[in-house]
């Protein structure tokens, strides 16, 4: 009853906002249309770079990417113990960062690679300090956070789950967990994260158990994230969040020279089988495949049967399929895409890296839940697609691959390069809630009797 009520009287004082938001900004559109255009544009802070791209002649080579600007990123000095540490380095000394021109500490490998973002993002910033070159790079590290665009969090939070979860038997609680509140304390105390109320801030947690707690605390920051599978909507969502790729597992296929007729299998699935939501679906489909002569279709990660097996297996096969597990997404998308095998995707709720400038319906084949489990719908369809369209498809992957490929140094391109790319494209709404959630925050507004002004209501809130 109270909780109904409650929330009843919060959607009617938002919706009373909505309405007022609305109608102010019809009534700034219409000042706006009135008002004569005689906007002086030198007000503006990039007016500078505004007049500087109709001057050809500034530099005799112009780079490619001048209006791809190069995503200025300030990265706090956090202790070693939430980064290379974690790995295993040891520092010399005070030094919190290795010296990446001598030594470059190796991440674990196995399983925990796929969730290796952290590493390679981190290891690229580095770098930028002492590379010259600036071809192929999307990003640059900044020392002063106020000229930076964003601000980044260097924790290794799925090393971090995956390697110190468990608890020593004289710990009160895990490493894993300790790390969390310690990163809360130092990010809320930072003059960075008061300024932008975190909204700046770039927190990678790829694992889809890594950054449980705090995750809560931080929620205004832009999360790098495999998928929202076990997000509430308000703490990660695709307006606000990067979806980065698996590393993948399987060999990439090069020199591939393959084709139609000399992938022998139709279709390949290997995986691990759940029993939550997904695992219905992978069931039913074994269910309705394992007979097939040309399907390949088991169970057991792609470790226990051996990646080289496993990696023959898809580059021999013409589509494999990626079917939800107990989270929307998998490994299994990145190792088809390195191994050219067309991905058919049984997923309703994933979300897809780089979507917003990546066409996934030219080398990808999707299927809603409820046809594929439909009797012989999904090998109906897969038999239908021609050579002709098939072969299509496969050149893209090979076109595309390499936006999946995670590698120190980085490359032009590569899953690293393009996710600074779509953090870079989160800056101007990021600016936009900054610069709007300051409207009320102005010293006037100190002057005004409490609860008069409207302060209270520029806070965001969490409704999850
Ligand atoms: C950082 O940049 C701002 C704005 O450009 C400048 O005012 C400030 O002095 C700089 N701080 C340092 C430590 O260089
Ligand atoms: C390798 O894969 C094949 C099917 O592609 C399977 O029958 C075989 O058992 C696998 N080998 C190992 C060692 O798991």
């Amino acid at each position: 009853m109270t909780k109904t009520g409650h929330i009843t009287h919060k959607c009617m004082k938002f919706l009373f906002l909505m309405a007022s938001a609305l109608f102010i900004f019809s009534l700034f559109s219409v000042l706006i249309s009135l008002a004569p255009h005689s906007f002086d544009f030198s007000i503006l802070p990039n007016s500078k770079l505004l007049a500087m791209a109709g001057n050809e002649n500034l530099n005799e080579t112009p780079r490619k990417c001048d209006s791809n600007k190069i995503l200025k990123v300030f990265m706090y000095d956090l202790p070693s113990e939430f980064h290379f540490n974690l790995l295993g380095w040891k520092g010399k000394g005070k030094n919190i960062w290795p010296d990446i021109r001598s030594e470059v500490p190796e991440y674990p490998g196995g399983l925990n690679l796929q969730h290796s973002i952290e590493y390679w993002l981190t290891l690229d910033l580095l770098n930028s300090e002492f590379s010259s070159n600036m071809k192929g790079r999307s990003a640059t590290r900044v020392r002063n956070s106020s000229e930076a665009d964003v601000i980044f969090v260097p924790f290794f939070s799925s090393i971090s789950y995956n390697r110190y979860t468990r608890k020593k038997s004289e710990e009160k609680i895990s490493v894993n967990v300790l790390l969390q509140e310690k990163l809360v304390s130092f990010l809320l105390a930072q003059e960075e994260w008061k300024k932008s109320g975190g909204k700046d801030h770039v927190i990678m947690a790829h694992h889809p158990n890594s950054l449980l707690d705090a995750r809560m605390k931080l929620w205004p920051a832009i999360f790098i994230l495999s998928d929202f599978g076990r997000y509430p909507p308000t703490v990660g969502n695709i307006e606000k969040d990067v979806i980065a790729p698996y590393r993948h597992v399987i060999e990439s296929y090069v020199d591939d020279s393959s084709d139609f007729e000399s992938r022998p299998t139709l279709l390949y699935f290997q995986g691990a089988i759940y029993r939550k939501a997904g695992g219905v679906v992978r069931q039913e489909l074994y269910y309705m495949l394992k007979d097939e002569k040309d399907v390949h279709f088991a169970f057991g990660s792609v470790q226990s049967g051996g990646i080289r097996n496993a990696s023959q297996g898809m580059h021999s096969s013409k589509f494999c399929l990626n079917i939800a597990g107990d989270t929307p997404s998998s490994n299994r998308l990145f190792d088809a895409i390195a191994s050219h095998c067309v991905p058919v995707i049984i997923s309703d709720e994933i979300e897809l890296p780089y979507e917003d400038v990546l066409d996934y319906s030219e080398f990808c084949i999707f299927v809603p839940t409820s046809d594929a489990l439909k009797e012989k719908f999904l090998l109906n369809l897969i038999r239908k697609i021609s050579k002709k369209e098939w072969t299509r498809m496969w050149r893209r992957l090979k076109e595309v691959e390499h936006f999946y490929e995670y590698q120190y140094p980085s490359k032009e391109n590569d899953a690293v390069q393009m996710i600074w790319q779509a953090i870079s494209r989160k800056v101007p709404s990021i600016t936009r809630k900054i610069n709007t959630a300051r409207r009320y925050n102005a010293r006037l507004m100190n002057n005004l009797p409490k609860g008069k002004g409207l302060s209270s209501v520029s806070v965001p809130r969490n409704l999850g």
